[in-house]
């Protein structure tokens, strides 16, 4: 058994379509697919992905991303009940969404979590960057997601990851995966000297702080009580593979096809990234 990261799929393009279908229906029966957000806004396109998906791995982990709880089709009156929405058809379709142990071997642990804005704490990720627009007009969560049923001085990114507490003071008897849709870390934003070799693209949104809504420090603190060994995250559409502090930290994005022919997402190949291999019973 072997298990897989991927993440922001972003069903909406057609290359994207294309290239998910071009993905082997013998080469992953018995293995586990993380799919860490970003699959469509669309609940029926979402459907589809999960249920195509769950034909071809033994086991398929979700957690919502930011673009999968956007409600301007009026299908739910907030972001918090369409991410109920989205847990209810996870289950129905046998997508797993709680801590589960696969294969005897890893247990894999979603995490739940939404960013901080540097406006709502010091758990945000924030860094400065010159000329940035801080009011993210250009920002669509802004207005696509709404958070009625938040109660008053509480964060999004509290909310969410409240709902992992439950989790983490257990006893796993296995080594432990972790993955969140957004960033644990501020140094995962920028590219290594290694990373960046070869990379000639400028900017393309010099008024855009991606930083403003890259993820939260919080999900670091989980990950690290939790004593995870490899933490898959998506959002930021930059891959990573990177060893800290003994934890793996693997972004695997596909990405909008723009960014692909830019060559702002790397390494992607043709297919999702092995993350574990239980043959050998570690990270790779
Ligand atoms: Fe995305
Ligand atoms: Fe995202």
């Amino acid at each position: 058994m072997r298990v897989f990261a991927l993440s922001d799929i972003h069903m909406d393009y057609n290359g994207n379509v294309l290239w998910l279908e071009k993905l082997s229906s013998i080469d992953y029966t018995d293995d586990v697919l993380i799919l860490a957000g970003d699959i469509s806004e669309d609940l029926e396109k979402l459907r589809r992905v999960l249920s195509f998906l769950r034909n071809k791995f033994a086991h398929v982990f979700f957690v919502p991303g930011n673009h999968d709880l956007w409600v301007r089709r009026g299908e739910c009156i907030d972001s918090i009940a369409k991410f109920w929405r989205v847990l209810d058809l996870c289950t129905s379709l046998g997508v797993q969404t709680q801590p589960t142990k696969v294969g005897e071997a890893v247990w894999i642990i979603p995490l739940f979590s939404w960013y901080v804005k540097p406006e709502e704490g010091s758990d945000s990720l924030f860094t400065p960057k010159e000329g940035d627009d801080p009011t993210l007009k250009m920002w669509s969560d802004d207005y696509f997601t709404k958070w009625m049923a938040l109660e008053e001085n509480t964060t999004v990114a509290a909310f969410f990851l409240r709902m992992n507490e439950k989790h983490l003071g257990k006893h796993y008897d296995a080594p432990i995966i972790t993955f969140s849709h957004f960033l644990p870390r501020r140094d995962l934003i920028f590219s290594t000297q290694t990373e960046a070799t070869g990379m000639t693209v400028r900017d393309p949104n010099p008024s855009f702080n991606f930083s403003r809504v890259a993820g939260c420090a919080g999900l670091e603190e989980q990950i690290r009580r939790l004593g995870s060994s490899v933490h898959v995250y998506g959002h930021q559409h930059r891959n990573r593979h990177r060893l800290i502090d003994s934890v793996l930290y693997v972004s695997h994005c596909l990405g909008y096809p723009r960014e692909r022919e830019r060559g702002q997402i790397r390494g992607l190949g043709d297919g999702p990234k092995m993350i574990w291999d239980s043959a050998m019973q570690e990270k790779s």
